[in-house]
């Protein structure tokens, strides 16, 4: 199904380009069909018996769902990659597969809300009991790790606070212990951060957001290692969460683009960063490309990008006032958008809620506000937050 004629030597726009799909195999078209399946046609019962063709049933796989997984495998170097139908979904699956009544599983305090939700929603009723832990803890972790402890998530930068990790010293420590280590990869994506390349064993992506890229699509991807693969694609196979046709092939075509757009939401957030860090009413930027960050040091050891998406905190000293200037500050927003799922083309802002938080606790000067920078021209959307700034110091 690749294409042979690119291969990891190549540049990263080359391979996305290329990737995935073969147009050799479909009369020389240069996208892949998009297979609408359920049934499967075998020739003869012999073949239906042993299965024994590369398409059996349409939950399994298409030649749609196929071309994405190969490609994510490209860039994730990874053994194997099932796509389902959303990126809470591509969090549920890996912890479905590695984990059993009475096991201990580990998250970081930073985690994506609905992680935190599953675990003690859902994993709990099953029987397994999730520890959260400081983003910073490294290989201290040794000390939360248990006999029965069978999953160490992760998640770097961590949600809506963007703390760091030091990905590779959990995995050296989990794996010491017999643990596996999944990591949200969605904000890096593979083009930025690798964790496969870290240690890490399963890497999950919302692709939702820059893989498909206009906020039009549903749907995340698990990539897996040798180790972990097998029992990542058997849980696929038994719990029939798998992605939809059209929308494989939409994330297909926005990977495509997913370099270029990258480079443009990095640049954006990060020059828009920097000018908020010194703008009057913004107490903090939480960005790990900025050298005044606290996890900067190991954003740069790790990554090699940083995409559109950070947060910044209002200097607010009443915290009687928080919410109503939070409040002032996105009602006097023109252009970015008011909504929760980034990873699109357009800007949004969200005041975010931290209250869920045991270690990694929210900062005190002032409400967290995230934006998300999209692919509009910088000084506008710079005009649009100074606006939001001034309404809220007006408020
Ligand atoms: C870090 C992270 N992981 C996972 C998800 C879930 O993605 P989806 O909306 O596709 O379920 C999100 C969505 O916002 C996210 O921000």
């Amino acid at each position: 199904m690749t294409n042979s004629k690119t291969g990891s030597n190549h540049g990263v726009n080359t391979r996305l380009a290329h990737t995935g799909n073969d147009p050799r195999s479909f009369y020389g078209f240069v996208n892949p069909p998009v297979v609408h399946a359920s049934t499967v046609l075998f020739p003869d019962a012999e073949t239906i018996e042993s299965r024994n063709q590369p398409y059996t049933y349409g939950t399994y796989g298409t030649p749609t769902t196929d071309a994405l997984n190969k490609a994510m495998d490209a860039l994730e170097g990874s053994a194997g990659t099932v796509a389902v139908p959303s990126g809470l979904a591509a969090i549920t699956l890996p912890f479905m597969a590695a984990l059993s009544a009475g096991d201990h599983l580990l998250v970081v305090d930073s985690v994506y809300t609905p992680t935190r939700n599953l675990c003690h929603g859902m994993l709990a009723r099953f029987g397994v009991e999730t520890t959260y832990y400081d983003p910073a803890i490294g290989a201290d972790i040794e000390k939360l790790m248990r006999p029965n402890t069978k999953l160490v998530h992760t998640e770097a930068p961590g949600s809506n606070t963007f703390e760091m990790q030091d990905i590779p010293a959990i995995a050296e420590i989990a794996h010491a212990h017999g643990a596996l280590v999944s990591m949200d990869n969605t904000w890096a994506t593979p083009l930025f951060f690798k964790p496969l390349d870290h240690g890490v064993d399963i890497s999950i992506h919302a692709a939702t957001k820059y893989p498909a890229g206009h906020s039009d699509v549903l749907i995340g991807t698990v990539s897996a290692n040798e180790t972990a693969w097998p029992a990542l694609w058997k849980t696929f196979t038994m719990m029939g969460i798998c992605a939809a046709p059209d929308d494989s092939y939409m994330t297909l075509r926005g990977l495509r683009t997913m370099g270029v757009r990258l480079e443009r939401h990095q640049q954006s957030a990060l020059e828009i960063a920097r000018e908020l860090e010194s703008m009057p009413g913004v107490a903090r930027v939480l960005h790990p490309a900025l050298e005044s960050f606290p996890g900067h040091a190991l954003w740069k050891r790790d990554f090699c990008g940083s995409s559109g998406i950070f947060s910044i905190v209002l200097d607010i000293a009443d915290s009687s006032r928080h919410r109503a200037k939070a409040h002032a500050f996105l009602d006097a927003l023109e252009i970015f958008g008011l909504g929760y799922s980034w990873g699109g083309y357009e800007s949004l802002a969200v005041a975010v809620n931290l209250s869920d938080r045991t270690i990694a606790l929210p900062p005190k000067e002032g409400p967290v506000i995230r934006l998300q920078i999209g692919l509009e021209d910088c000084p506008d959307l710079l005009a649009d937050i100074e606006r939001g700034l001034a309404a809220a110091a007006a408020a």
